[in-house]
């Protein structure tokens, strides 16, 4: 049977305030976009998942919305945003955009009009309750981003919740009007010739009942997987989405493997795959803030990913990523930025794109960008980040070295420092000073350096797509784990009925023997010189045949 275009393709994310500035404001655009199609399309991919371009006051880069039928007007206009969407269906790539639903800014008419009275048409648009009998919150939960989740309004002597920041009030999905009007923004967009949407923590969008003043038991994990997000995502797929080919992509925090699988079940989906964020979460300790970094280790990885490999078998479908614009660099994560940076970026690419999913590509993993370190605090940008620090030097009592060293780790600012382009300045991002300081290595790491030799992260990049592209059993094929104990290796198959592919990777700075059942596969691809039949040298990673 035919797969769906989204099984088959691989996805590229962008991020538009960081990935080219056209016109020399210091903030990426539209037009910037438009300008690099040429190369988006030389990598091989079949979509791009544009992050929030419309109007916001920015208080969290975009997902904070005032207009969701409105383009930012530093990324541009709608023309702007239809040349991009007809410059990539020239060129066969699909555009899927951000849905941020489960909140909108506080600056949006609906919240204004919400807030205005408690009698207003739009009250229930939001999520309201009356203060505790002690005059706090209604109960203790906390913001993602820190401090309390609700917000005192003193106009109607109520308050609101916000999951995320104080600028992100959480819409009310109980509300049948809202939800209406909702998916009649949503059908507008379609009938823009979207190709689908990515949706932003669509599991949060089903609070739990009797949500209010003193129930203060399970604490924030209780609006995750509500019960009636089943029914508001069958809704939603039939009054936006049926008779169309679009695709749906659920950002799903906290959403455990059994429920993933049944909710992308072709053959009664609700969302068509979904983002989980348990690899992403095993360099904390349980239970410890995001800022208190464990090891990260390839075994904890492996186990994780292939757990959710099989789980996910036979009906259910992973979108498959190990960076986007809320995580750390990949390779500073996972590889080694260091010596082996060109070796490990390479090894990651070949991770991601051999698994079975759909692969989304973060911009600028593709040149190996890393982890920014930047001196002082003021150089970071990000509201998550930025309450961090309140607190780390605050309520933690670090010291500013302490906090800092913390932040560099983890901060959501790494992966949204400009694409590096060239050794020009501000790597060729922009005539102007960015929004956000380019990371200085751009001067060595950087788009044009890459195209210019012939074993860069990039070229390699384009092999694997291609490979993957012409290889039916890594587009389809099951995956199973060949050795589940090896320390530094990671060793897995992919066959269907079409072929078989195996993938050994060298997590270690060591050369490894290889299995004697392995070395005697042909080599399809690898990134090493010179591989040895026998072994895999530090960081190798090898696809090996028959396909
Ligand atoms: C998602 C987005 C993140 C944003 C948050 C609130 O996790 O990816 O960037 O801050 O939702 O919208």
């Amino acid at each position: 049977m035919d797969q769906p275009w989204w099984k088959r393709c691989v996805a590229y994310q962008i991020y538009p305030r960081s990935f080219c500035d056209s016109n020399g404001d210091g903030v990426g655009d539209l037009r910037g976009i438009t300008s690099k199609l040429d190369y988006l399309a030389s990598l091989g991919i079949g979509m791009v998942w544009l992050c929030p371009v419309y109007a916001s006051p920015n208080d969290d880069n975009g997902y904070d919305i005032s207009d969701y039928e409105a383009i930012q007007p530093d990324f541009g206009t709608l023309e702007d945003w239809i040349a991009l969407r007809d410059g990539l269906h020239a060129r066969g790539i699909r555009l899927v955009m951000d849905l941020v639903a489960n909140h909108s800014s506080d600056e949006h008419a609906w919240f204004v009009e919400s807030r205005t009275a408690k009698d207003s048409g739009k009250r229930d648009w939001y999520i309201w309750r009356p203060p505790a009998a002690d005059g706090g919150p209604p109960n203790d939960w906390q913001s993602v981003f820190g401090g309390p989740a609700w917000e005192y309004d003193a106009a109607t002597g109520e308050y609101y919740l916000h999951l995320f920041s104080k600028k992100q009030p959480d819409l009310n999905w109980e509300s049948t009007a809202f939800r209406t009007e909702l998916f009649a923004m949503m059908r507008r967009w379609v009938a823009l010739g979207i190709d689908g949407f990515r949706m932003d923590v669509i599991n949060l969008i089903a609070k739990p009942d009797g949500l209010g003043a003193g129930d203060n038991e399970g604490g924030m994990d209780r609006a995750l997987n509500g019960p009636r997000m089943r029914d508001y995502l069958a809704e939603m797929r039939r009054e936006v989405f049926a008779g169309t080919d679009l695709v749906t992509i659920g950002e799903t925090p906290g959403m455990p493997l059994e429920l993933a699988r049944e909710i992308t079940d072709e053959r009664a989906p609700l969302l068509d795959m979904q983002f989980h964020f348990e690899h992403v979460d095993l360099d904390h300790a349980p239970g410890a803030s995001k800022w208190d970094s464990t090891p990260m280790t390839m075994p904890a990885l492996r186990a994780t990913l292939s757990r959710w490999q099989d789980g996910m078998e036979p009906h259910g479908w992973n979108s498959l990523y190990l960076g986007n614009h809320d995580q750390p660099r990949a390779v500073s994560r996972y590889g080694d930025d260091g010596r082996y940076r060109r070796e490990s970026a390479t090894l990651l690419m070949t991770l991601l794109l051999t698994l079975k999913g759909t692969p989304f590509i973060y911009q600028g993993d593709e040149i190996g960008m890393a982890n920014v370190a930047f001196d002082s605090i003021t150089d970071y940008r990000d509201i998550e980040t930025l309450n961090a620090w309140l607190w780390l030097t605050g309520t933690r009592g670090l010291d500013a070295a302490s906090a800092l060293a913390m932040i560099r780790k983890k901060s959501r600012d790494n992966a949204r420092t400009p694409m590096q382009w060239s050794a020009a300045p501000n790597a060729g991002f922009s005539a102007a000073a960015p929004w956000i300081a380019p990371n200085p290595d751009y001067t060595g790491h950087n788009v044009a350096a890459a195209e210019a030799d012939p074993d860069s992260v990039l070229h390699y990049t384009r092999r694997l797509i291609a490979l993957r592209q012409g290889t039916p059993a890594l587009r389809s094929g099951r995956y199973r784990l060949l050795d589940a104990e090896h320390p530094a290796l990671w060793l897995y198959e992919r066959t269907s009925e079409m072929g078989r592919c195996v993938v050994a990777l060298n997590f270690s700075d060591t050369t490894q023997p290889l299995p004697p059942a392995l070395a005697e596969l042909p080599c399809l691809l690898t990134n090493h010189h010179n591989p040895a039949a026998d072994t895999l040298a530090a960081w190798e990673a090898r696809n090996l045949g028959p396909a």
